[in-house]
């Protein structure tokens, strides 16, 4: 049994663990919170995208549209981590070295390094182009987020129904 496993499976018997298994109520709450906070996270960078790609709100600028939405997006983002947290620890002997969630967190990252890149570079010089045209680097950014967060949702479907058919590992020896 690798460490990683024995982790996964102190997790799943933690309270925390043990009630997210064991509460009928519990775990479809708290998925059903982890879709909505995918929607203000998504929705807010996605309405974002669309202005960096000069496709929505073109008469608005850039840096008013990101001062509206980015607070939502950060709030959506720990909403995830938090219920995202929760549903993981319900069932992390499944997930842990299930390539759809390794898959998922690794386009999470990648979509945190598209944001960080844009704001370090193209973002810096936003003055320069916030009412007008985005630059070429402003629309790979919005288009670059559009596509990584859509795909970050879809693997969290899919890992849904890959967990739910993948068969119960047994306990560490
Ligand atoms: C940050 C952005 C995230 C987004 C947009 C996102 C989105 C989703 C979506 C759409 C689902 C499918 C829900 C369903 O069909 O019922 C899902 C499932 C899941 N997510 Fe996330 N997620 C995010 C972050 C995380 C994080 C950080 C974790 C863990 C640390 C996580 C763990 C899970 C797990 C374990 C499932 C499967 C639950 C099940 O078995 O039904 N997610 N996610």
């Amino acid at each position: 049994m690798t460490p990683a496993y024995t982790f996964a499976h102190w997790l799943t018997q933690t309270y925390i663990g043990r009630e997210m298994q064991g509460n009928a109520y519990l775990f479809p709450t708290v998925e059903a919170l982890h879709i909505m906070g995918s929607a203000a996270l998504v929705g807010s960078t996605s309405i974002l995208s669309l202005r960096l790609a000069g496709l929505f709100l073109t008469d608005v600028p850039v840096s008013k549209v990101a001062k509206q939405f980015l607070p939502w997006a950060w709030l959506g983002f720990a909403f995830q981590v938090i219920t995202g947290t929760l549903l993981f620890m319900s069932e992390a002997t499944q997930a842990y070295d299930n390539v759809i969630f390794q898959v998922k967190m690794a386009l999470i990252v990648l979509a945190g390094i598209n944001a960080l890149v844009f704001q370090q570079t193209v973002y810096r010089r936003v003055a320069t182009w916030d009412a007008s045209n985005p630059p070429f680097g402003a629309k790979f950014a919005g288009y670059a987020s559009i596509v990584v967060w859509f795909a970050v949702i879809a693997a969290g479907r899919w890992l849904n129904s890959s967990v739910a058919n993948a068969p119960m590992p047994p306990p560490p020896v």
